[in-house]
């Protein structure tokens, strides 16, 4: 087992290494995507309804906080302050991992909080996908979890000195934790992007909700490097751009539901995702920067002005809802489409609905 002292100081590490690290190098691929104007809508704004049922509890907005922290002093503020937001905000949010405090129950603390503060919303666990069902159940309980994400870091765990080195047996264990575990499962990939291929192998263990994390935000492989981590550079670009996992999940056609995450910025890159068919949008990196650069009063206030620019860039294409916005015609350009085009994915299938 690995030293509870080391997890606590990479937790420290990476959220100082995340607040001031820029995305990249690898971009999102949303920058490709283009929305269509539209010059009568007939619409206003009052009317947009962004609201959305996850995990049969009613959110104002689709937006999760994902998974950052837990586990020290610093991570019990950062999720206090998150999780107040996320209260007053009627919006879900994930925890970080939570091993360090299920290997040590004096840090439950730091993530049972997140419960206090926000006792009616949608709050998820969060462990390795590598875990035992015991370790899931523990994670659920310890925050009365409405959803448990189990994640998926290979590039990760290969760029860190202390990481795993075996990854054989995962989805048999993930298998076993989606029959036992009282809560629904989500798939998560944290900035390197769920393939179709590995969305299919995970959707036959029983999981039926993917939040895809593609690369073009946080970049853990940049963050290991700069805790001399054994990828030097070179690997850097490694990961699917968001837009493209997005759309390879989408291919698939599976009854699931799909997060999109992993350097989403801005109100536009969220209703792009929306619009391509993500049920829900998720961001990490960018709002932890903002509160441990601005403090919450600004996290609260760039949040809301998301949500205004949220709800005006739906009425400019003509959606009243997320379920009108899947209808819109949308381009994909460049890199998004060259790649999704490889993979014999037809790109007019979005331009032309
Ligand atoms: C400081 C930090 C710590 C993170 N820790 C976790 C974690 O413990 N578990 C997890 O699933 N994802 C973790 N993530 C990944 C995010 O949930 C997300 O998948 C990833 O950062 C991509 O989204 P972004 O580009 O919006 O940051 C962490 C992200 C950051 C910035």
């Amino acid at each position: 087992m690995e030293d509870k002292k080391i997890r606590g100081k990479r937790k420290d590490e990476h959220l100082l290494l995340a607040q001031h690290l820029p995305a990249g190098p690898g971009s999102s691929g949303l920058e490709n995507i283009s929305l269509i104007n539209n010059s009568v809508p007939e619409l206003e704004l009052e009317e947009i309804d962004l609201s959305y049922i996850f995990l049969g509890k009613k959110l104002k907005y689709p937006l999760l906080i994902n998974a950052i922290t837990g586990g020290t002093e610093q991570a019990a503020d950062i999720n206090r302050a998150l999780s107040t937001l996320a209260a007053r905000q009627h919006i879900a949010m994930a925890v970080g991992s939570q091993t360090i405090a299920i290997e040590d129950p004096s840090l439950r603390y730091t993530f049972a909080l997140v419960r206090e503060a926000n006792p009616d919303g949608v709050i998820l666990a969060n462990i390795s996908a590598a875990s035992g069902v015991k370790e899931a159940i523990e994670a659920v309980e310890m925050i009365q979890a409405d959803g448990l994400q189990l994640h998926f870091n290979i590039p990760q765990e290969l760029a860190m000195p202390e990481g795993e080195r075996s990854f054989k047996g995962i989805l048999e264990r993930v298998k076993k934790i989606s029959e036992n575990c009282p809560v629904p499962i989500i798939a998560k990939e944290v900035g390197f992007g769920f393939s179709r291929e590995s969305i299919e192998r995970i959707y036959q263990t029983g999981v039926s909700i993917f939040d895809i994390g593609g690369q073009g935000g946080t970049n853990f492989v940049s963050i290991e490097d700069q805790r001399r981590g054994m990828f030097g550079s070179e690997l850097d670009g490694w990961g699917i751009p968001t837009a493209v996992s997005l759309i390879e999940a989408l291919s698939m056609e599976f009854p699931v539901k799909i997060i999109a995450s992993g350097g989403i910025r801005s109100a536009l890159d969220a209703a792009k995702a929306l619009a391509l068919g993500a049920d829900m949008v998720g961001m990490a990196g960018s709002l932890l920067k903002i509160l441990l650069n601005h403090g919450p009063g600004e996290l609260e206030k760039e949040i809301k002005a998301l949500f205004y620019r949220l709800k005006a860039v739906f009425l400019m294409t003509g959606a009243r809802t997320p379920e009108e916005i899947k209808e819109k015609p949308l381009i994909i350009m460049n890199e998004t489409a060259q790649w999704i085009e490889s993979r014999g994915i037809d790109k007019y299938k979005w331009s032309c609905r």
